[in-house]
């Protein structure tokens, strides 16, 4: 069974409470959390307060990806909104080791995320240490972009490497990920699907989630 994390990115902010009481009625496993500093990505979305309100209306895992230059600094903050995983790139911090204690430390989990432009040699001898890869499908910043197909060469080895070191590390996939491509993606290694744009617009979203449940 592959799980499904809606980026609220893609939700009306206009209705954001009543979206994330939709999200968690839908049967969705987690909510993922984009966080954009407007220098790591040409974007800034929202910051820790809106974790935290999330995080009062949901008893949904909280996802935060944090799309920072320098994400150690806000490791704190999210962990006290209630983030449940944190995720930063390899690309802000090439020797991610010393961050993951920093993590682990307020008592939540890890994730490690990789951009389009790296191959997963990047992040393959650094996956024992996390619980969770997030293979970027998209040049991250922006939703609503298509599909990259080069991601699954990326989560195949990403699988390959999994399996053979007898790791428990999950692989999200993020990034123009929606109901044509998902078997594919999900087939090819992907234990997490975030959608954003094909979640929060689909006519109905509790099939959506039922249909990534049965891949
Ligand atoms: C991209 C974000 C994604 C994005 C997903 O910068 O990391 O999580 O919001 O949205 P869709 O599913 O619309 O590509
Ligand atoms: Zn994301």
């Amino acid at each position: 069974m592959a799980k499904i994390s809606p980026s609220l990115l893609g939700a009306d902010f206009a209705r954001l409470g009543d979206e994330v009481i939709d999200t968690e009625k839908s049967g969705a496993d987690m909510i993922h959390l984009d966080i954009m500093d407007g220098h790591f990505v040409p974007n800034i979305s929202y910051g820790p307060a809106v974790v935290k309100t999330v995080d009062r209306l949901t008893g949904l895992f909280l996802d935060v990806h944090l799309m920072l230059s320098e994400p150690e600094k806000y490791f704190e903050a999210f962990a006290k909104a209630g983030a449940d995983a944190i995720t930063f790139h390899i690309e802000a911090r090439p020797d991610p080791r010393p961050l993951v204690d920093q993590v682990r430390s307020m008592g939540i989990q890890v994730g490690l995320s990789v951009n389009p432009d790296h191959t997963a040699e990047a992040v393959l001898p650094h996956l024992e240490l996390f619980d969770y890869l997030l293979v970027m499908s998209v040049f991250p910043g922006f939703g609503g972009q298509s599909f990259m197909p080069s991601a699954f060469d990326t989560i195949r080895a990403a699988r390959e490497y999994i399996s053979s070191h007898g790791l428990t590390t999950e692989i999200i996939v993020d990034g123009g990920v929606d109901s044509g491509n998902a078997a594919e993606v999900v087939a090819a290694g992907a234990d997490i699907l975030v959608m954003g744009t094909a979640f929060y617009r689909a006519p109905d979203r509790a099939a959506l989630v039922q249909l990534v449940h049965g891949l």
